[in-house]
C-alpha cells in the first residue's frame, strides 16, 4: 500500500496507489505542504529502501515518496528547467556543492544537475534551516519572492529559495543546499532511494 503526493506545482492533488512495487511494501501518509518534519527515531530505524516508479512523472511533475520518515523528492525536470541551471550559479550560496554543502550529497551527485540523470532529481525534501517542507514552484517565470525565478523550491517558513537542482540561493536563512539521498537507477523506470548504485561501491 502506498500513499504519494503527485505535485504539479501550483495544482496539487493526492493519488492513492495500492499496489507493491518491487516487493518493497510503503506505507506513507500524505505529506503536507507545510510543517516541520521530525522522523521519529524508529522512522530512522528502519531505514528500509524505497522503491519509487518514475514511469508516469511527466515533465515539470514532483512525486514525493516518504524514506526513513522523510519526504523524499523525486523531479522530472524539463529542458527549460536544465538549461537554467548554469545561469543561476552567480546567485547561489555553493552552486558546486563544494563548500559547506559539500556533505549534502553523494559523490556520484556532485555535478551541475546534483543528480545520476539530469533529467532526474532526487532530493530530501526538509529546508536546511529549521526543518520545513519547502514548496514546489517549477514554472520557469517571475514570482512575487523572485523576479527571475527559473523554478525550484520555496520555503514558506522564512522565505529560503532553492533552484531546481535543490541548490540555495544567497541571501537567505537556509545555510545549505538541500540534501541528495542515496539511490540508484534499478532500470529505466524506477529508482530505488536510500541505496547506493553498485558501482559506487
Ligand atoms: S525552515 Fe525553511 S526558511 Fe526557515
Amino acid at each position: 500500500m502506498a500513499n504519494e503526493v503527485v505535485d504539479h506545482g501550483r495544482r496539487r492533488f493526492l493519488t492513492v496507489t495500492t499496489s507493491v512495487v518491487g516487493g518493497v511494501g510503503v506505507v506513507a501518509a500524505a505529506v503536507p505542504f507545510i510543517k516541520s518534519w521530525e522522523p521519529s527515531a524508529r522512522a530512522k530505524a528502519a531505514g528500509a529502501p524505497v522503491t519509487v516508479d518514475i514511469s508516469k512523472i511527466d515533465p515539470g511533475q514532483k512525486v514525493t515518496y516518504p524514506w526513513r520518515g522523510l519526504p523524499v523528492f523525486v523531479v522530472h525536470r524539463t529542458k527549460e528547467q536544465l538549461d537554467a541551471l548554469p545561469s543561476l550559479d552567480p546567485r547561489l550560496a555553493d552552486p558546486k556543492s563544494d563548500g559547506v554543502s559539500a556533505t549534502q550529497q553523494p559523490p556520484y551527485a556532485k555535478n551541475e544537475y546534483r543528480s545520476l540523470k539530469p533529467e532526474w532529481l532526487v532530493v530530501v525534501g526538509i529546508c536546511t534551516h529549521l526543518g520545513c517542507v519547502p514548496d514546489f514552484v517549477p514554472e520557469v517565470k517571475p514570482e512575487p519572492f523572485d523576479p527571475e525565478w527559473k523554478g525550484g523550491f520555496y520555503c514558506p517558513c522564512h522565505k529560503s529559495r532553492y533552484d531546481m537542482a535543490g541548490r540555495v540561493f544567497k541571501g537567505v536563512p537556509a545555510p545549505k543546499n538541500l540534501q541528495v539521498p542515496p539511490y540508484h537507477f534499478v532500470d529505466d523506470k524506477t529508482i530505488q532511494v536510500g541505496v547506493d548504485p553498485k558501482e559506487a561501491g
